[in-house]
């Protein structure tokens, strides 16, 4: 049977029988599972391990997001974030993509950019860094035989001009399925000496650049014009994007809200979305700050969607293996290799970006983020089971959604 990831009323389903729908997806073991039902993904050992000074653990909801159909391929979708409507707001975005088969994504070749800082070298050094090309190239994969044997490795390498004192050598590394920050700092901090030799200068920083614009990532979708409410809708949104492109402040919320699903798949996975925030701004300054997201009507006036940014996301290295939700998330997210993550990061991205803008341009989105503030507010006036839900929609309907309401509307439901 074909696997999918609709699963229509998964929201209202309770955490056990959500996780039994995951566990069936994925094919997750036992254990596994039962990780996910402690709602304690990690043991005080490997948090000991991860980082120093450990005196606990954050948690941070780990929800999935359904519908999504990748390359015609079903994702459930990991991720770890703390704000509310989120996860739901993907999940509905996808939905609506699928209408029109879902995304279109491409990620290119996994290579990330090692710098090696030059100061005072010689006049005639970046010509004598180029003769020394093979040499640099070959000694920086010595440093990584596995990387190499498996495809990866330096594959290429440019020397730039930064100012009269300073050079700065690039050395390109195919980093395969990891993120890469061990593998390029390794070679960039062995070929220093080499450099520092061959330019007659001295090296200072050796260190991966998080601009990873020679890994990048696009995805596509339609939107089909009458599923998301017909032409106005359509023109709103394109109106909305407008906004983006021309003013800087809109610009930065925009792609705050596309940071939204992007660093929740990539913490899910444990993937380092520091790195990843980094790059994604820094591409999107090139030439004055944009949007990462592009949106135009089409000839049959549905609306499409488009991302192009820096994916410097791995299935393999850093903590992907250690921490055991990092672990699960990539089961059940079933991303074969770093560029299929990189593809599912920027469909999520894509989708979180549509659900902001959809909601903006139609309803406005404190509507959604009230029904959910309503009912922790019921929850925190004491109601329990399904007066938590009658006592939110009473205040959501009346627009009053305060701690002295709520007590009031649940000691009537309880009369
Ligand atoms: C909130 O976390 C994200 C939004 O502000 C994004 C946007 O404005 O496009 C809703």
């Amino acid at each position: 049977m074909e696997k999918t990831s609709r699963i229509p009323g998964f929201y209202k389903l309770p955490i056990k029988e959500r996780v039994k729908k995951v566990k069936e997806f994925a094919e997750l073991n036992d254990e596994e599972e039962e990780i996910l039902l402690s709602m304690d993904g990690l043991d005080s050992d490997t948090a000991d391990r991860m980082i120093e000074n450990v005196v606990g653990s954050m948690k941070m909801p780990l929800g999935i997001a359904t519908n999504f159909l990748i390359n015609g391929k079903d994702y459930l979708v990991p991720m770890a974030i703390e704000e509310t409507s989120v996860v739901a707001a993907a999940s509905n975005a996808a939905k609506m993509a699928r209408v029109k088969g879902g995304f279109r994504a491409k990620a290119g070749e996994p290579v990330m950019i090692g710098q090696i800082q030059i100061l005072d070298a010689n006049e005639n050094a970046m010509e004598e860094i180029e003769k020394h090309r093979e040499e640099i190239l070959e000694l920086a994969n010595a440093q990584d035989k596995i990387l190499v044997s498996l495809g990866g490795g330096a594959k290429d390498m440019e020397v730039r001009k930064l100012s009269d004192e300073m050079l700065c050598v690039h050395l390109f590394v195919d980093v395969r399925d990891a993120m890469g920050a061990n593998a390029v700092n390794t070679m960039a901090e062995a070929c220093a000496p080499l450099i520092e030799k061959i330019s007659g200068g001295r090296t200072l920083l050796r260190i991966i650049s998080n601009l990873a614009d020679h890994r990048m990532v696009e995805a596509t979708a339609v939107f089909d014009r009458d599923t998301i409410g017909g032409s106005k809708v359509v023109d709103d949104m394109v109106h909305a994007y407008e906004f983006a492109a021309l003013d800087i402040y809109r610009a930065a919320t925009h792609n705050k809200g596309v940071m939204n699903g992007i660093d929740a798949v990539a913490i899910a996975t444990g993937n380092d979305w520091r790195a990843i925030e980094a790059g994604v701004h820094a591409y999107a300054s090139i030439g004055g700050y944009k949007p990462f997201t592009k949106w135009e009507k089409n000839e049959d006036g549905d609306l499409v969607g488009s991302i192009k940014i820096p994916m410097a996301a791995g299935t393999i290295g850093g903590i992907t293996k250690v921490h055991p939700m990092a672990r699960i998330s990539l089961k059940i997210l079933g991303a074969k290799s770093s560029r299929e993550l990189a593809e599912v990061i920027a469909s999520v991205g894509l989708a979180q970006n549509f659900a902001a803008m959809h909601a903006l341009s139609t309803k406005g989105i404190q509507d959604g983020h009230m029904r959910l503030h309503a009912k922790n507010i019921a929850v925190m006036a004491g109601a329990q089971g399904d007066e938590i839900d009658r006592v939110a929609e009473v205040m959501a309907s009346e627009g009053k959604i305060r701690m002295d309401r709520a007590k009031e509307i649940l000691d009537e439901i309880r009369k």
